[in-house]
This record gives structure tokens, sequence and C-alpha cells, in this order.
């Protein structure tokens, strides 16, 4: 009943004529399957990225996005402005910017609700670090992050919501979570939904992030709470990104 979702964040890479070169190599690729696929571009990429990918199979999701809708924000990028684009999604609190760019909780939880005011579907990540983790604390910083980051949302939001578990110390490092650990972590977000919302957050999806590949999303998967993936470096590349896509063929 969940379909699964698998998005390709782009971060800061891909200049326009980059990002058309690899929507068109994609889109062929990626033609059939039922899997929800989507690009986040930076910024500057995101209207040659649609433009690329209008009639495919491909949607287009932003990486950030500001609370605020209009006003004196320097540089800031509102949700009215990435709907004008053409977006449909949008990443919220991925550790890069939690981590160089100040991002809490309380921020998280501000950008998700501008993102659902604007029928954009939020994709929020949580994660722990590497010192988190080996301190036995991963399930708590979790707890927080879910609790605090996704609160006060009704019914009928929680369905829409993707949420990204991408433990920290996996993003870009090469090590993955096995399986079984991801399972463990994305089935006790599911839990600590569905405390606070009920049933409804049977619907929600949840991705896996952290070097995502073609060798290790058939048994990623294969977990029964793993709804999809957010791939950053193998999203770069048509083929790789393609096969994770196309996991099911394998
Ligand atoms: P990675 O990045 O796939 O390069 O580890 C994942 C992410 O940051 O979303």
């Amino acid at each position: 009943m969940r379909r699964p979702i698998i998005a390709g964040n782009w971060k800061m890479h891909n200049t326009t004529e980059k990002a058309r070169e690899l929507v068109t190599l994609l889109r062929p690729l990626v033609g059939t399957t039922g899997v929800e696929v989507v690009v986040c571009p930076p910024f500057t990429a995101i209207a040659a990225t649609v433009n690329a990918a209008a009639g495919s199979n491909i949607s287009v999701g932003a990486q950030d996005l500001f609370w605020e809708d209009w006003g004196a924000y320097t540089g800031e990028v509102s949700g009215p402005m990435l709907k004008d684009l053409g977006c449909r999604y949008v990443i919220i609190g991925h550790s890069e910017r939690r981590q160089y760019f100040g991002e809490t909780d309380a921020t998280v939880n501000k950008k998700l609700h501008a993102a659902l005011r604007h029928g954009l579907v939020p994709i929020v990540c949580v994660g722990e670090t590497l010192a988190e983790r080996e301190a036995g604390k991963t399930l708590d910083v979790v707890r927080r992050q879910v609790r605090e980051g996704l609160k006060g949302l009704v019914p009928g939001q929680v369905e829409t919501l993707v949420v990204a578990y991408e433990p920290v110390w996996a993003i870009g490092t090469g090590r993955t979570a096995t399986a079984a650990d991801a399972q463990e972590v994305i089935a006790f977000i599911r839990e600590t939904l569905r405390a606070m919302y009920g049933e409804e957050a049977k619907a929600t999806r949840i991705q896996y992030g952290g070097s995502v590949k073609p060798e290790n999303i058939t048994e990623l998967m294969a977990q029964p709470d793993i709804d999809g993936a957010l791939v950053g470096g193998a999203s770069l590349d048509a083929i790789s990104f393609a096969a994770i896509v196309n996991y099911q063929q394998k």
C-alpha cells in the first residue's frame, strides 16, 4: 500500500547543462517502473530539470526551502517560488544542513509546515551521528528528531509525508547501515509516528539514505518498513541511479 519512492539528492552538483544531460539519459531508463522517481537539483538547475523531465516518470524536488513565503530574507527561497518552478517535493533537514547551516528540529518543523502549506511533498531527514550511535543513543536521537521535527501535523498530512532515515556516518562514506540496522531504526520511526498520529502512520513512506548503491538497494528494499531510498553520490550517474530505481528488475 506504500508506493516505493527513490529520490536523488544532487547536492551542490550540476549546472543547467549537466542537469539536462543527466535527465535526458535517465528518462528512458526509468520509464517503466512502479517506483516514484524524484531528482533534487540545486535551486539554479530546477527549471532546466523540470523542463528536461516533462512528460517523463521523473519528478523534481528542491533540497531546502525557507518557511516564510515572501519578505526581506536575503538568499532564501520559499515554497511558492518552488511551486512556481514546477517542484513537487522538497528535502528538509538534511544532515548537511543541520551540520553546516545550523538547522535544528525547530527550523525543520517550520519548513515542514511551509512545504505542506504549499502542496509540496516534504522529505524530512533524520539520523544519528557516529558518536551518538557509539554511545547507544541512536533511538533517543531519532525519537527527538521525529517528535520535534514532525510535530503539529493534522490528519491527511501524515500520509503525504516522506521521512528519510540517514545515519550521518553512512553519508558519502561508502559505509552503509546493514539492512537489518536500517529496518530496526525505520520501524522505530514508524512506531514513534504511530504514537503521535495513530494508524495514518502506516501510510507514511520512510526511506533509507547513506551510501545507497545498485549493489545494496535490493536487500534494503526487501525490509518490511523500508519504502525507498534517498541517494546522494550514486544519483549523479544515470546508469547507477537507474539501476537503483529498477531494483525490482534484478
Ligand atoms: P550518499 O548521500 O548516497 O552520497 O551517501 C546520501 C544523502 O546525503 O542523501
